[in-house]
Formats: structure tokens, C-alpha cells, sequence
């Protein structure tokens, strides 16, 4: 990272790097994913979208997701009868939270000599791989994210969280490229969304002023492109009705020297602690 690189994260909350990945690693992504998907077995899961219980058990696969590798549909990919209507490969919304730590070839992705020194060049001197997803935003059905800072779901005290973003595909407005408010990190943390006591989550609002949506641009960015978040910006996603994918893979690091709280909902199990880049 180039001192001009620095100063643009500041100011805008965000960097491109174009060209960061090469075709063939993004491409050895996204085969493995795919093959992770054929290999999953739906019809455990397609059975909570269909009995009473849908919330809590639902929250309970998602909140216990932390240290594991586990399947999420697109909300639309059902029919009102719980069958699915598209095939199960195009149907997943995203793969998370620990495939860094649990599969090889994500792991050899996240793992590399250049990641470490950009993340050490944004202060994080300790870092510790936290979370990873595998997010396709599948063609004709790929949910819409609202507008969100990513310290909402992963915060830390002091506020030290690095958000990277790695384009698997050529992304652009009509497949769901990101969108983002330059800038728009320096209006401070909007929420937080932690567990509640007696179970599931909550979002607690610490401003309830609404986002300056008419600043959002599109960043339409090429195959190996990599997007550095600041953990403040406010970042959205449109819907995907195109006939094409935008497969993409984010990994958040933070600093094993900040406090980690208890509330927020993605948790490590003891026995397997968040790991650094060795
Ligand atoms: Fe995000």
C-alpha cells in the first residue's frame, strides 16, 4: 500500500485495487465452491423454511455458523410449498462463516503473503481472520443488501476491522455490483446487531438518521479486483434479475489486541480460536 492509497482509504472509506487476485486463484474459488455446493444436501435445510419452528431454528443455524462452513438460501428461492425453484446450484445466497479455517483451498485464498502485508500496512499489527463468506449472487433471484456499515455485525472496542472484498466475476450494475457512500464512514456507527439474551438477535439503533442515499456510487469492478472496506462504510447491493452470476469472496480481519464482545453475533468456539495469516 502506497502512501496515496492510504490517504484515499481515509477519505473515502474504501479502496479498489484492481488486478489484486489472478484469474486462475479466483477461478480455483469459485470451482471449489461449486463443488462444495453439489456435495451439500439441501433437504435437511429446506425443512426449516417449512414447520413453525422456522425462526428459531433458522437463528440457531445461522448463530452456531461462526466457526463452521453452512449453506444460505436466497430468500427467494422458494416456492409457497418449500420446494425450491431453481436447481439447488443456483439457489444458495452465500457459503459462511469459517471457510478460511476449514477448507484448503479457502484457506491457501486468504492466506497469502500479500494479504498479510496490506493488512499490516492498515494498522492491523496483530491480525486475526474472523469471518469469510462465498456470496453468489445468483443469476434472476440474487437478493438485494440494504445499505449497512459492516461494524454493525462485527464490532469491536476500540474499532479495529478490516473488510476485504475480492470480485470472483467481472461485477457490474446489472449482475449486483457493490454500491457505496464515499465518504459516508465518517458519519459514525448507525447500529448494532447482537444476540439477545434468551436467544436470537436484536439490532440495537445508535443514530436513527437515514442514510444520504443520493451519494451512492456504483463500484463496478473487473475479476481479481479487490475492494478494501472501512469497517464505517455504508455499503449496499442491488438486486441481481440478470441472467448472469456475481460471485464474489469477502473476508473481515480484526485486531487480536481490541476487545471482542460477547453480544456480537458471530462467536468461535474455544476450541477453535480465530487464527492470524501463519
Ligand atoms: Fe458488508
Amino acid at each position: 500500500m502506497t502512501p496515496p492509497h492510504l490517504s484515499q482509504y481515509e477519505r473515502d472509506g474504501f479502496l479498489v485495487l484492481p488486478n489484486f487476485v489472478n484469474a486462475e486463484a479466483c477461478d480455483a474459488l469459485r470451482a471449489r465452491a461449486e463443488t462444495m455446493v453439489r456435495d451439500f444436501d439441501p433437504n435437511g435445510l429446506i425443512s426449516i423454511f417449512s414447520t413453525r419452528e422456522q425462526t428459531r431454528t433458522s437463528d440457531d443455524y445461522f448463530l452456531e455458523s461462526g466457526d463452521k462452513i453452512r449453506f444460505f438460501f436466497e430468500e427467494n428461492a422458494f416456492n409457497p410449498d418449500g420446494t425450491l425453484k431453481q436447481a439447488k446450484e443456483e439457489s444458495i445466497n452465500k457459503i459462511g462463516h469459517a471457510l478460511h479455517d476449514l477448507d484448503p483451498t479457502f484457506d491457501e485464498f486468504s492466506r497469502t503473503p500479500e494479504l498479510k502485508q496490506l493488512v499490516d500496512d492498515l494498522g492491523l499489527r496483530h491480525p486475526l481472520l474472523l469471518q469469510s463468506m462465498y456470496i453468489f449472487k445468483q443469476p434472476r433471484i440474487g437478493g438485494e443488501v440494504t445499505c449497512h456499515q459492516d461494524a454493525t455485525f462485527l464490532y469491536t472496542e476500540p474499532l479495529r476491522l478490516v473488510g476485504l472484498w475480492f470480485a470472483l466475476e467481472d461485477a457490474t450494475i446489472e449482475n449486483g455490483c457493490l454500491w457505496a457512500i464515499p465518504g459516508g464512514h465518517k458519519l459514525g456507527l448507525k447500529s448494532r446487531f447482537m444476540r439477545a439474551r434468551g436467544g436470537g438477535t436484536r439490532v440495537e439503533i445508535l443514530d436513527d438518521k437515514p442514510w444520504p442515499e443520493e451519494k451512492v456510487q456504483p463500484l463496478e469492478v473487473k475479476k481479481g479486483t479487490l475492494i478494501v472496506l472501512h469497517p464505517l462504510l455504508p455499503h449496499l447491493s442491488r438486486e441481481n434479475r440478470s441472467a448472469k452470476s456475481r460471485h464474489a469472496y469477502t473476508l473481515h480481519i480484526i485486531d487480536a489486541s481490541v476487545d471482542y464482545p460477547a453480544g456480537n453475533w458471530l462467536q468461535r468456539s474455544a476450541d477453535m480460536p480465530a487464527r492470524g495469516f501463519a
